[in-house]
């Protein structure tokens, strides 16, 4: 094991009706005047909002709001909320939704106390050294960004879709009530059971040994993902389902399951450039992608993907020939995928093969990041592609 530090400072609040805790939980932690940033509109359809406000009212604490953020947020909006933050005097950032509403809400608490485009954090010209604290009620189990240090934005000149990590993004509490995510359409869900496993995986596949503790947790929370995500397909107001998933989404990425050991995150980098062409959701590029990434690399380490295949999936352990486990395990990932509703290549997801080039060249823009457990050229990248295109079950 490596050596690491861990820093997860957010209070997180789990269960039914805990956003009536909005108000307190932002007074608890210095807020005075707040943003709500919001998406599309689910959270005001389910009377979501509503709450989150009449909380806020109790509390005596006032607010402005800004919705309209979508999935794969815009730099465009991000702006807005930083000019509408300067102008009102805003303290703290209260993030209603998902992955994106969070992340479009970390950007604009970035984004406030700089003085140059807060893009620079996003193309590594700049590392941030103050942001306002933002707090979360998630409304899907997916991105982890309710727990995470991390923010990804689209340009939308240009079409780039960047992250950036710094612990001062770390919202100072998040609120998890199971009880919203029943509203979710089945392919969100799925979408959102995608990216937590992806999560996992990232972290799984690694060159460090004696990593038992965190192997272990990886495999828990795979193991109740298989569990629980078929269960709230086929019955989406299942609370005791919904809550186990909701939890798993944020222990797959605070990076509990992740320290101490290399990760590689190749299979993230190479989605984004999916999701930022297409606008696809994230989990569905990635349920693309991964399996795809899975068989271009695990000759680099057949036992380890053979440890996956028996461990999480059930495989039986062929000794002599661990490749052929390891092979049988990222089939199944692939079948599980797809029997939850996910795209397993191009033209179920949409994308097309002869944008492979494009989509290669834009992962290089910005230094070609390339993951930790396998090194891949462009060549590599390509093939992966190429691989994702053609695959089926
Ligand atoms: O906008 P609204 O109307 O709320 O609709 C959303 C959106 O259309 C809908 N939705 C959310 N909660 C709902 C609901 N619909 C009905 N009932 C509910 N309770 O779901 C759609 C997707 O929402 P979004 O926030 O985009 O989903 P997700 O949480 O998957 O976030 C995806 C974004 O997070 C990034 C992804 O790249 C993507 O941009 N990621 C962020 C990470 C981080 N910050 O740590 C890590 C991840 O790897 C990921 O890259
Ligand atoms: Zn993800």
């Amino acid at each position: 094991m490596e050596n690491f530090q861990f820093y997860s400072p957010t209070e997180f609040v789990f269960g039914r009706d805990t956003e009536d805790k909005a108000g307190e939980l932002v007074k608890k932690h210095g807020g005075s005047k707040v943003l709500i940033h919001y998406g599309g509109g689910s959270a005001e359809r389910s009377g979501l909002l509503g709450r989150v406000r009449a909380s806020l009212d109790k509390a005596g604490i006032s607010y402005t709001e800004l919705g309209g953020v979508k999935p794969n947020p815009r730099d465009t909006l991000v702006y807005e909320g930083i000019e509408l933050c300067r102008k009102e005097g805003i303290d703290f950032i209260l993030s209603v939704g998902g992955g994106s509403t969070i992340d479009s809400s970390k950007a604009i608490a970035l984004g406030v106390p700089y003085d140059g485009d807060f893009w620079d954090f996003y193309c590594g010209r700049a590392v941030a050294k103050a942001a306002l604290p933002v707090g979360t009620v998630l409304t899907i189990a997916a991105a982890g960004s309710e727990g995470s240090g991390d923010s990804v934005i689209t340009k939308e000149d240009g079409g780039l879709k960047r992250g950036t990590g710094t612990d001062l993004i770390r919202p100072r509490f998040s609120i998890l009530d199971p009880q919203l995510t029943c509203t979710l359409p089945a392919y969100q869900t799925a979408c959102g059971a995608t990216d937590i496993m992806a999560h996992v995986f990232e972290r799984y596949f690694t060159n460090t040994t004696e990593v038992e503790v965190t192997d272990r947790l990886c495999e828990a929370v795979l193991l109740t993902m298989i569990k629980e995500t078929p269960r709230v397909i086929a019955d989406p107001n299942n609370y005791d389902a919904r809550a186990n998933i909701m939890w798993a989404g944020t222990v797959a990425h605070t990076n509990i399951v992740g320290v101490g050991r290399e990760q590689d995150w190749n299979s993230h980098g190479i989605e984004h450039e999916l999701s930022a062409l297409y606008d696809c959701a994230h989990g569905a590029g990635l349920a693309v992608i991964m399996p795809a990434w899975m068989e271009f690399v695990y000759k680099h380490n057949a036992l380890r993907f053979a440890q996956a295949a028996t461990r999480i999936w059930g495989c039986q352990m062929d000794f002599e020939h661990p490749e052929v486990t390891a092979l049988e395990g990222i089939k199944r990932f692939r079948s599980f995928l797809h029997s939850i509703g996910m795209p397993i290549n191009f033209a179920e997801l949409g994308a097309r093969e002869k944008d492979i080039p494009a989509l290669v060249e834009k992962f290089g823009i910005g230094g070609g990041r390339t993951g930790g457990f396998v090194h891949l050229s462009a060549e590599d990248i390509a093939e992966i592609y190429r691989i994702a295109a053609k695959a089926e079950l």
